[in-house]
């Protein structure tokens, strides 16, 4: 049976299984970590630092922040991936009532934080800042100047561990009491409310296609790893649907995933994909592992043969920078990135080679023949 059949017996609209992270995705609130942010804000801690290993949940704890914002706050800014300073600077403004944002249209950036505070008087606000692992020094040392100048200000970056020492380190926040907060591994029965949670959100009822042993066995396969659960998740009802099977139990779980271990309940590194997995996933939702931008660059890519940098960074209305920025992962060029998306087929973006655009002599960017081709066959 074709996964769209599978799909339609059990009244879901897609798979509960999609690795998204858009703000309707159903959320399990992280009470003590929620909780902490709370307390922090409460003491004045104005820097916080959440940092968990990949796919555990920084995002949609993130926009569980976003979802139930605390009241203190008055006003709540998010960043999804790095923005050179002028756009954060812009963002902000336009955070404001109307009222506040007159006379502010000829800002200087080393002004910024005199200003925003008198903008803010005794209002408070909270910017947060995803993949804050990527980001620059210079927005580093911008925001420390930020935090110096505007008291009511309070930042929370999220990131991979590595970003601990970052911010710590000389050139940005150092001196700067920055509180960290470490998301906890989840717990199987977190677990299992995530499943719930998402067939529900899909459409579906209860468990179904799964029985009480079959979810246990999917849930415990992820190591505590929200992202491993999706992914292992959807191998399981990949597979059910081609077997055509209406009934999930542990031994089908144990013969798609293949034995493994009991639990590790402690922190755990980033779970190995087994090369024939990784080989299959890629094919199917690799796009699903790629930033929101990073899949609109992939989509105007599909329709565009090539283009340049300042024509994409045009059609998304996004700085060129971070657009080069961005072209510079889904070449593949960017190390890290590699590490923490193993199932992306690298590169998804070739040069094609320079032309003539607007006038002048630019590189051009097209997808690679490989992702042509996978894009094709989903
Ligand atoms: N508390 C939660 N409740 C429900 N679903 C969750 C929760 N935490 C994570 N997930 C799901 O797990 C997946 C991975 O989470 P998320 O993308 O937030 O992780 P991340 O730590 O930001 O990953 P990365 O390191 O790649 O940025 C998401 O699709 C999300 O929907
Ligand atoms: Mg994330």
């Amino acid at each position: 049976m074709d996964r769209e059949s599978y799909y339609k017996k059990f009244n879901w609209n897609k798979s509960p299984f999609i690795k998204s992270t858009s703000i309707d995705t159903p959320i399990i609130r992280r009470t003590e970590e929620y909780e902490k942010v709370v307390e922090c804000i409460g003491g004045w801690d104005r820097i916080m630092v959440v940092t968990a290993p990949i796919g555990y949940g920084k995002t949609t704890f993130m926009n569980l922040l976003i979802k139930e914002k605390i009241h203190e706050i008055d006003y709540i800014i998010s960043f999804d991936s790095y923005d050179p300073v002028y756009a954060v600077i812009k963002k902000i403004l336009s955070s404001l009532p109307l009222w506040k944002r007159l006379f502010s249209r000829e800002v200087n950036r080393s002004e910024f934080g005199k200003l925003l505070q008198k903008k803010l008087g005794s209002e408070k606000m909270l910017i947060l800042f995803d993949e804050a692992q990527d980001y620059d020094e210079e927005l580093f040392r911008w925001l420390r100047i930020i935090n110096d100048r505007a008291n009511n200000v309070f930042m929370i970056f999220f990131g991979l561990p590595t970003l601990e020492n970052k911010i710590t380190s000389e050139s940005s926040f150092r001196d700067r009491k920055s509180k960290s907060i470490k998301l906890n591994p989840l717990d199987l029965d977190v677990m299992g409310k995530i499943i719930r949670e998402r067939i529900k959100w899909v459409g579906g009822e209860g468990i179904k296609p799964f029985n009480e042993g079959g979810l246990k066995r999917v849930c415990e396969s992820a190591n505590s790893i929200p992202r491993k659960l999706l992914e292992n998740g959807q191998l399981v009802i990949r597979e059910a649907a081609i077997r055509e099977k209406i009934s999930i139990d542990e031994t089908f779980v144990e013969g798609v995933l293949g034995c493994f271990e009991e639990p590790v309940r402690d922190y755990v590194e980033p779970y190995e994909v087994p090369k024939t997995i990784e080989k299959e996933s890629s094919i199917v939702d690799f796009l699903s592992d790629l930033s929101p931008m990073q899949r609109s660059i992939v989509e105007l890519l599909q329709v565009n043969e090539e283009l340049s940098i300042s024509e994409l960074s045009e059609e998304l209305a996004s700085d060129i920078r971070s657009v080069g920025s961005l072209i510079r992962k889904l070449r593949g060029l960017d190390k890290d990135e590699l590490l923490r998306k193993p199932n992306v087929p690298y590169p998804i973006v070739v040069r094609k080679g320079k032309d003539k655009r607007s006038g002048r002599v630019q590189y051009v960017y097209g997808l690679s023949d490989n992702v042509r081709r996978l894009i094709a066959k989903r």
